[in-house]
């Protein structure tokens, strides 16, 4: 059975919209079980219809998708989503019931759970986003980031392996996104794998085990933070930058010729890394 060893496994994955739109074009990727994944890349390179590839949404696509080994064409809805659940970009696309607790209770109902048990998912679920509470209040009513919040809700209640996220941190404020990742971490921490569309570099390297680089379609680099931002003239090609701290970085070793190593990725690495050439330029190199 191909690809039963991944969550996940593309093989020469190409898309085109009905108007002609190459969306994607021959992309290889394998998600491991327990990963935590990142797809990095500006806008119109083709995240969201990878994602909904993966989630099973898009027909008509060439190459192979294979979940848990099974080939994604021969699954029903209902099997794809027992495993894999898709977290919209815009949380507005994804909510709709009048209260919170009814929209987390949703899914599970419709997986034929039974009431209890469904109570029992949806007030962990609530608890877990940091929700916990709110359960009568009114979907509309939330703010923008308790909304994203909701709808990740929504999906833990299923008790889903895999969870498919489209740019969870767009539109929230640096300590909204800084809380949306450390959640996002706790949970896959716990066991959910973990695929996520982002444009934002700097908060990769903290978060992401393994990233792949979309420009165009087309996967270009693909590896651990630091494999991946070892080439800033790359970065630059696909219209992304270097996370800020690589950035600095970079030049000064580059433009002002300080002598780093390597380019470090996080504030930790940074300040070692700033520390041990000053200290190699004042032992007089
Ligand atoms: N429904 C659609 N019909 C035609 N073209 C589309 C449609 N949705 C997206 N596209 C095009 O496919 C490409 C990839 O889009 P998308 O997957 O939304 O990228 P991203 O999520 O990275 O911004 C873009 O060129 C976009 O214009
Ligand atoms: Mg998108």
């Amino acid at each position: 059975m191909p690809g039963k060893d991944f969550m996940l496994l593309l093989k020469g994955l190409s898309y085109k919209y009905p108007d002609g739109t190459q969306a994607l074009s021959d992309i290889d990727l394998e998600i491991r079980r327990g990963e935590f994944v990142g797809l990095l890349g500006a806008n119109g390179s083709g995240k969201t219809t990878l994602l909904r590839t993966m989630d099973g949404l898009m027909k008509g696509f060439e190459g192979e998708v294979y979940l848990k080994g099974e080939d994604i064409r021969t699954l029903k809805p209902k099997e794809i989503y027992r495993d894999v659940g898709l977290v919209f970009q815009n949380p507005d696309d994804q909510l709709f019931a009048p209260t919170l607790f009814e929209d987390v209770a949703f899914g599970p109902l419709n997986m034929g759970i039974d009431t209890e048990e469904v109570k029992r998912r949806v007030m962990e679920a609530l608890k877990e986003v940091e929700l916990a509470g709110l359960e009568k209040k009114s979907v509309h009513n939330l703010s923008f980031g308790q909304k994203k919040r909701a709808c990740i809700a929504g999906l833990l209640a299923m008790g889903h392996e895999m969870l498919l996220l489209d740019e969870p941190t767009a539109g929230l404020d640096p300590m909204g996104e800084y809380r949306m990742m450390k959640l996002l971490q706790r949970l896959n921490r716990e066991g959910v794998t973990m695929v996520m569309a982002t444009h934002s570099v700097d908060l990769v390297p903290l978060f992401l085990d393994r990233l792949f680089i979309l420009s165009r379609g087309r996967i270009t680099r693909g590896g651990t933070p630091e494999e991946v931002f070892n080439a800033p003239q790359d970065m630059e090609n696909i219209k992304l930058r270097l996370p800020q701290i690589a950035e600095l970085i970079y030049r000064l070793k580059h433009e002002d010729e300080l002598p780093f190593e390597r380019i470090p990725l996080t504030i930790g690495e940074a300040r070692r890394e700033i520390v041990r050439s000053l200290e190699a330029l004042t032992s007089g190199r």
